[in-house]
């Protein structure tokens, strides 16, 4: 039987590059062979695909910031970065804290994105998380006050950790520690670093990861080795960000690099990087866009937070093309592990998943402008490092990105 369309592609096996058909009908992958019949066929023998790219720490600023970002701009951001699932987080206005808000995010939202997305609902008070289970796909708990959310938890972690409604839901966990900051003048990325220390980080992790509770413990954008050992021990998943990987304080980029937790001193990011050779963290971007206005005025008074959702991948993909770390992992780390911690049928190229694809000319390694980037926000923290962008992307069957257009707008769909 001839499938719907057939992909002529390479694709990842076992961690090797090998000439592959991808059989398509309905949005969904059906087979994947050496030779199929396709009603339709795609021609991509010269590219490597990769399953769709799943970012599960994105801020995407709709409703309420619309001026940094909104859900078209930011979604059409991650299409051409060969990203097709997103997750939104709940720091928007108002902030996601209870049921109304966040069926009020979804109908402005939901017609608007060109790539899937789910929502975090904000824990905050234990009586307003039951009324958001059945939309919301995980839940974010801040432990200290950042951009857009002051940090406060109205009841107790062990009990809210505890609620029944979170049972069996990803919790994921922006762990400083508050009481550790140090009081001193935020002037530059060197003294932001010394501020929010990364014993703010240890102790938030020691915090959290003590409280025995049935739900997935996701930790965010974690940003050093012993941070990573500390979450390992305790088998919870754990984001790192290309940000905390590539940039450190002494980047000349001022308050661009100011982000929550901070840019740290360059050997801790390097000794970062080593623990990406396992493959297993999930690489999240932590997308989080302000104008550049608002970045330009003192360092003090920039809100924290860097753009990152079209950069992720292609970052990681330039990475692999140098041989300092493999494509197999990229896959996993920016596909495949994000989408098995949210059970979506997604991030893999296998029969029964979303054909959620994006083709890669891995020569085509090109340097980052921001002027060439699709978010509203208009600058980049990566200016001038290498990358290496899709050609073309497929979200459920359909052809989003093609000959450097978006060929298809705002077929996003929601995920719960
Ligand atoms: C985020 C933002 O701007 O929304 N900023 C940041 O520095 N990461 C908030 C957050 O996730 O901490
Ligand atoms: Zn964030």
């Amino acid at each position: 039987m001839a499938h719907e369309i057939v992909v002529k592609t390479k694709i990842l096996q076992s961690g090797t590059e090998r000439a592959m058909c991808i059989g398509i009908d309905n949005g969904k992958i059906n087979a994947v062979e050496k030779y199929l019949d396709g009603e339709r066929e795609l021609h991509f023998e010269d590219y490597l695909a990769l399953p769709g790219g799943v970012d599960i720490h994105t801020h995407m600023r709709e409703p309420g910031m619309t001026q940094k970002e909104d859900f078209y701009t930011g979604t059409k951001a991650a299409a051409f970065g060969g990203t097709t699932t997103i997750l939104d987080m709940p720091n928007t206005i108002p902030s996601v804290k209870n049921e109304l808000a966040l069926r009020d995010k979804l109908d402005i939202i939901k017609n608007k994105a060109n790539v899937d997305f789910g929502l975090f609902g904000q824990l905050s008070d234990i009586d307003n998380i039951s009324g958001m289970t059945n939309l919301a796909i995980g839940f974010k708990l801040y432990m200290s006050e950042t951009t857009g959310a002051s940090g406060t938890i109205k009841t107790p972690l062990e009990h809210l950790l505890n609620s029944d409604a979170l049972a069996g839901k990803v919790v994921t966990v922006h762990a400083e520690d508050p009481r550790m900051f140090a009081d001193d003048t935020c002037d530059n990325l060197h003294r932001h670093n010394l501020i929010r220390n990364m014993k703010a980080e240890f102790m938030a992790l020691r915090r959290i990861l003590a409280v025995d509770a049935p739900v997935k413990l996701n930790l965010a954008h974690l940003t050093t080795a012993e941070s990573i050992d500390q979450v390992k021990a305790k088998r919870a998943s754990f984001e790192i960000t290309p940000h905390h990987l590539l940039l450190h304080d002494a980047s000349k980029i001022d308050a661009m690099g100011k982000v929550n937790p901070p840019l740290r001193k360059k050997a801790i990011s390097e000794r970062l990087f080593k623990t990406l050779k396992t493959g297993r963290a999930i690489i999240a971007s932590d997308h989080a866009p302000h104008t550049l206005e608002e970045k330009s005025v003192d360092f003090k008074d920039a809100p924290s937070g860097l753009p990152g959702v079209e950069t992720r991948l292609p970052l990681m993909l330039a990475l692999a093309n140098k041989g300092i770390i493999r494509y197999i992992h990229v896959q996993d780390m920016c596909c495949t592990l994000p989408a098995e911690l949210f059970g979506l049928k997604k991030g893999k190229i296998e029969t029964g998943y979303d054909a959620d694809l994006a083709f890669y000319d891995a020569n085509n390694m090109v340097k980052i402008e921001a002027e060439n980037l699709h978010s509203k926000c208009g600058w980049t923290p990566f200016e001038g490092h290498h990358a290496i962008f899709p050609k073309g992307v497929m979200l459920r069957g359909q052809m989003i990105i093609r000959g450097g257009e978006l060929a298809i707008e705002k077929s996003g769909k929601f995920l719960k």
